[in-house]
């Protein structure tokens, strides 16, 4: 099993194992990472191996500043006034990979753009000690929800690598908004913690939308599917459900529910998305076969919080491709 050591005397062993091309669990603000050294390949090919992920599909290298980011990718000048408003944050920015960067190419599976991203915090500081980019997709299996909680990442991974860092439920708890630079503008690829409309302004332009090409395969439909089925925008409860909900309003039927969890009483978008994960989690272990979920605003955040409910209830008879 896993060892689980409190972010700050994790340092010293989590770098002795990066160094030596293990995976760590470490948190982010967003989500956890299960991190490898991004220019070891034995290293990437054990983080697909403990999430039991398809090889095609790339990862975010986490940088701890600039100089190491430029080193990697090619910035424009909006990438680059992204990068300074948002960065260290919840903002990953796909773009042109330098081949000569020493990125190991299972991280970019093969594609000449990277995507990049700058952690706050611990990741941060351990990158920095590292003095490499670390490899970094959500810490939960395939198909799982993203851990927010070391402990979440101990119970689906823990058999599987040998250290999970604990820094505390992770402040924004969906993971980071991932936009492409493209030659006519920016792309969304995937909503997360920045929401889009604080990206259009920093940006001065709208947004596109809809994957072309190469998705950002977090978007692939059944994802972050828990054990239940999930009932979206309910509007009555039937008896035996478990209720997701939001706001202070209750919908019709609620006291049959066998459990309730309300992501945020005051309706707060923000708080919303930082109990995301870790209430479909609780409700899932009330054993109840079917999660009702209450309307969630599409404003802000909400974009990418029903987006992740979107994904969870989405049919599951198809192979899981992705998470
Ligand atoms: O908040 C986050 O982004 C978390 C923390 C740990 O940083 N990481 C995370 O990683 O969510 P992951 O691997 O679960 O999701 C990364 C997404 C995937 O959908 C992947 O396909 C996409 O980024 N992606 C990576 N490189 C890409 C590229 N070159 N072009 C398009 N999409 C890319
Ligand atoms: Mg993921």
């Amino acid at each position: 099993m896993a060892d689980i050591i409190p972010a700050p005397e994790a340092l010293e062993p989590a770098l002795a194992l990066l160094e030596a091309g293990e995976v760590v669990a470490i948190p982010t603000e967003t989500v956890y990472g299960l991190a490898g050294d991004a220019t070891n390949g034995q290293a990437v090919a054990r983080i697909f191996e403990a999430k039991g992920r398809p090889r095609f599909n790339p990862l975010i290298a986490h940088v701890a500043d600039m100089a190491m980011a430029e080193r990697i990718a090619i910035f424009d000048p909006l990438s680059r006034r992204l990068a300074e408003a948002f960065w260290p944050g919840p903002l990953t920015l796909v773009l042109p990979l330098r081949q000569e960067a020493g990125i190991h190419p299972l991280v970019s599976a093969g594609l000449d753009t990277i995507a990049l991203r700058m952690p706050k915090g611990f990741g941060g500081e351990l990158i920095r000690r590292l003095g490499r980019p670390l490899a970094a997709p959500s810490a939960n299996s395939s198909g799982r929800i993203s851990a927010t909680t070391a402990r979440a990442v101990a119970d689906d991974l823990g058999a599987r690598i040998k250290l999970v860092v604990d820094g505390g439920a992770t402040p924004v708890g969906l993971e980071s908004t991932i936009v492409k630079v493209e030659q006519g503008g920016l792309r969304l690829l995937r909503p997360g913690g920045i929401a889009a409309t604080d990206i259009e302004a920093v940006a001065g332009v709208l947004l596109l939308r809809g994957a072309v090409g190469i998705q950002a395969p977090g978007m692939l439909a059944s994802h972050y599917a828990p054990g239940a089925a999930m009932r979206l925008s309910v509007e009555r409860i039937v008896k035996g459900e478990a209720l997701l909900a939001f706001g202070p309003k209750r919908t019709a039927g609620w006291q049959d529910a066998v459990a309730v969890k309300n992501l945020s009483e005051r309706g707060d978008l923000t708080e919303a998305a930082a109990n995301l994960f870790s209430f479909m989690q609780a409700l899932d272990r009330s054993g109840a076969a079917v999660i009702a979920v209450e309307p969630v605003p599409q404003d802000g955040l909400g974009e990418a919080i029903n987006d992740r409910l979107a994904r969870a209830a989405a049919p599951r008879d198809k192979p899981l491709v992705e998470t």
